[in-house]
């Protein structure tokens, strides 16, 4: 683990090391867990389950603008081969930087971006106020809900193609809104590193950013099984991300 009040503390060299070697590193202290949980209690009143959509719903286009949904299942706009389905149920909120600021996440999305452009040596507001050759900052809120939320092992094929094509380093990261042991009691992020399962979500508080390789094996285990579920509530897990999208991806 990093800790790090500001970008500037942190060791680029080491970063990568730790990342190459574990496959993840967690960095606290860039954002307050105090002021991420106000914004998470502010989210949660600003939440809507009616905005919600059907699970392959959602084009460039429309994710390009605010835009909501829940995805169960393994559908997918893609074709995909059965043993490179991901199955899931959470819930994914669009909300890039460029549309209206309706869960108050403007500053802490922009703080956000411009950190892992300086993880990845770009420009601090590289991508984020604009589309620029094509890649744009998908900045959006998922929900892993208490019930059962939950995504099974995969790779970032799709993240993982337009890095390739960029030459963008292939990793990903997350903003933990929620935490273990105060927004659910069971489930959360793991990875898998020479064949060993890592339990990530055990070390995430809110407020952390967590880093993986997108390269490697990951998912998420489900979150409170034994909870009913209730849709209506934006409950359980809640993490922000702000992948690098191409505005159209060829098919194969
Ligand atoms: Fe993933």
């Amino acid at each position: 683990m990093i800790i790090a009040k500001k970008f500037s503390d942190i060791n680029l060299n080491n970063f990568n090391k730790l990342i190459q070697n574990n496959g993840y590193v967690i960095i606290r202290g860039l954002f307050k867990k105090k002021e991420i949980r106000e914004h998470l209690k502010i989210l949660r009143k600003n939440f809507r389950a009616k905005r919600d959509n059907s699970s392959n719903s959602g084009g460039h286009r429309e994710i390009m603008k605010n835009y909501q949904k829940i995805c169960v299942g393994s559908s997918s706009k893609i074709q995909l081969k059965e043993k490179d389905k991901i199955y899931r149920l959470h819930r994914i909120i669009y909300n890039p930087i460029w549309s209206p600021d309706i869960y108050n996440l403007r500053s802490i999305f922009k703080k956000f971006c411009g950190l892992r452009n300086q993880f990845l040596n770009y420009r601090y507001d590289y991508a984020t106020k604009k589309v620029e050759k094509k890649i744009w900052s998908a900045t959006r809120i998922l929900q892993y809900p208490k019930g059962g939320g939950h995504m099974s092992c995969h790779k970032d094929f799709v993240v993982s193609k337009v890095n390739k094509k960029n030459k963008i380093k292939f990793y990903q990261f997350i903003l933990n809104m929620s935490q273990l042991g105060k927004d659910f009691k069971k489930g959360g992020a793991y990875i898998k590193k020479n064949k060993k399962i890592i339990y990530l979500e055990k070390f995430l508080k809110s407020g952390d950013i967590l880093v993986y390789n997108g390269s490697s094996d990951h998912g998420v285990y489900e979150v409170d099984p034994n909870h009913k579920i209730e849709m209506s509530k934006l409950n359980g897990r809640v993490i922000l991300m702000n992948s690098f999208y191409q505005t159209k991806i060829k098919k194969n």
